[in-house]
């Protein structure tokens, strides 16, 4: 298969589109993508004190070439960070430095920071600017394109928020070599999924090259990235507010892994893109057991994502419990509406759908059935 080498994506929204520029030791030159968006010769970055220590001196290094000043707002790494507190720390942080509505934010970091930035650009001074530089592989190819933005509350996860799309997303695959490899692996279970919602040769690509992404090589993980967000930005474009069903897509996996996240109290012991793994492994069995998916496809997505490390059971993601519990955590997920709760399945790799018919006591059996009970 081959892959465009374009390296510019646009995500195509109108007055709000914008460009995704993905390329190896893009970072090195941050002034060039970044001089435009200085107004009065300074930037504002959003951090994580993870991010602080690998990837921030690098822009740093490179914004000081061109005489561009930077306050710098570090969170704290993990997803507690994305808290009322927290948000009100920085967004009281971006009005002391007087920032103006034709400003531009710098979200540098993973998710949590893409999320929770974004949010407070979307609320500071009713809506300022903000440009994603996404440095865990997940932001990379899922969570920094598209305008999803987030804070957590004590009811669940991402459930203050709203769509404020970003101006600019940048992407350096050079980044990946800081991240530990279970973060790796777990932005890859997004990677494979795009194959899995509509691209069976993105899959196969997937199956061909994961050994050789894993070793770091930086013309696979470029590739894989751009093909990534080629298809989220389609995605997006199609369905921006998650309407009609297209944007939907993307949640393959999420369900049955929200379950298992919050089986697991959405700790360090199971990483979304883990869930998500596991969720995409369960949602295939599912299909299998109610007569959509051949078995031969659902052994092939499983043997892929265990052949990287990833957890495709509830033994392996930590999360055995009765399915009449798992499901229960399903109610609470935020795709529940009118009481019914949407389900992604599929007829086959490449061939995935919603559907509304499924019911949560069939999929309370087939946990069971799962976990061995
Ligand atoms: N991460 C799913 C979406 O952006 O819709």
């Amino acid at each position: 298969m081959t892959i465009s080498s374009a390296n510019i994506v646009k995500v195509e929204l109108g007055d709000r589109s914008y460009d995704i520029h993905v390329a190896a030791g893009l970072l090195n030159k941050a002034d060039d993508y970044l001089t435009p968006y200085a107004r009065g010769g300074r930037l504002l970055i959003v951090t994580d004190d993870q991010v602080a220590a690998h990837v921030l001196p690098l822009i740093i290094d490179s914004l000081k070439k061109a005489d561009i000043s930077c306050a710098v707002f570090t969170l704290p790494h993990g997803e507690g960070a994305k808290s009322w507190a927290q948000l009100e720390q920085l967004t009281d942080w971006l009005l002391e430095y007087h920032i103006e509505r034709a400003d531009h934010i710098i979200a540098l970091g993973g998710g949590v920071v893409g999320d929770i930035t974004g949010f407070a650009a979307h609320i500071v001074k009713r809506g300022c600017h903000f440009v994603q530089i996404p440095t865990s592989l997940l932001a990379q190819v899922d969570s920094s394109v598209g305008g999803k933005t987030a804070i957590n509350s004590g009811a669940g996860k991402n459930l203050i928020g709203a769509f404020h799309q970003p101006a600019l997303v940048l992407i350096d695959p050079n980044v990946l070599a800081t991240l530990p490899p279970r973060e790796l692996g777990a932005g890859f279970a997004e990677v494979v999924k795009y194959g899995l919602i509509d691209d069976a040769e993105f899959f196969a690509f997937c199956e061909r090259e994961a050994a050789a992404f894993f070793a770091g090589d930086k013309d696979v993980q470029t590739q894989a990235i751009i093909h990534s967000v080629q298809a989220k930005a389609r995605i997006v474009a199609a369905d921006e507010k998650e309407l009609s069903g297209t944007r939907a897509l993307l949640n393959l996996g999420h369900t049955f892994g929200h379950a298992l996240e919050a089986e697991t109290g959405f700790s360090q012991r199971l990483l979304h893109g883990e869930a998500v793994a596991a969720g995409i492994a369960l949602a295939f069995r599912y299909s299998v057991r109610v007569g959509l998916c051949g078995e031969a496809d659902a052994q092939r997505v499983t043997a892929l994502l265990r052949s990287v490390n990833l957890p495709v059971s509830l033994q392996d993601a930590g999360a055995v419990a009765s399915g009449k519990t798992l499901a229960g955590h399903m109610l609470h997920d935020k795709k529940m509406s009118g009481g019914t709760l949407p389900f992604l399945l599929a007829r086959g790799i490449g061939k995935t759908f919603l559907s509304h018919e499924v019911q949560l006591d069939d999929v309370a059996a087939f946990l069971d059935e799962e976990a061995g009970f």
